[in-house]
């Protein structure tokens, strides 16, 4: 079983990006963190990462035939975007939605999501945490192969 990890906008920034929000892991480091889970859990992963609305849908759209399900990470598209939250809705695959940082406990403008009404779960304000707890609650989710819980 293959899931995919997108990650949106401004993201591989990560590691000199404002590390006192997002600390100071890399978007590599975070891949490889999570490629590392992927295998204890015995599912496969790949990652897409990009800085536009419409190359993410293109994406959802065409990722859609190959894998069971989505960790997404939609950074700032959280906040704006109802077209990335009608692609993940269309393709109809669960999927997870993660943040580093404590989105509630940000600005105003971070605390509304258009796409955690239609997750499977969010995890949000454990840093690189969040997306490994994140893939460990998708996993479970949809019944994946790994080890028992
Ligand atoms: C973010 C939170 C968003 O508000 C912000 O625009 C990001 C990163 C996070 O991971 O904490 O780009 O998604």
């Amino acid at each position: 079983m293959k899931i995919s990890v997108i990650h949106g906008p401004n993201l591989r920034l990560l590691g000199r990006r404002e590390p006192e929000v997002y600390g100071s892991d890399t978007l590599e480091d975070i891949n490889g963190f999570l490629s590392e889970l992927a295998t204890e859990l015995c599912v496969e992963v790949e990652f897409f990462q990009s800085n536009h609305e419409g190359e993410l849908i293109d994406y959802i759209d065409d990722a859609s035939s190959r894998v069971a399900a989505f960790l997404i990470n939609p950074g700032a598209f959280t906040h704006t975007s109802i077209a990335l939250r009608d692609a993940l809705v269309g393709v109809d695959r669960p999927f997870v939605e993660v943040h580093l940082s404590n989105t509630a406990g940000r600005e105003g403008f971070r605390r509304r999501s258009y796409l955690s009404g239609v997750a499977a779960g969010v995890v949000y304000g454990f840093g690189v945490q969040s997306y490994l707890l994140g893939l460990r609650g998708l996993v479970a989710d949809i019944g994946g192969s790994g080890p028992a819980k």
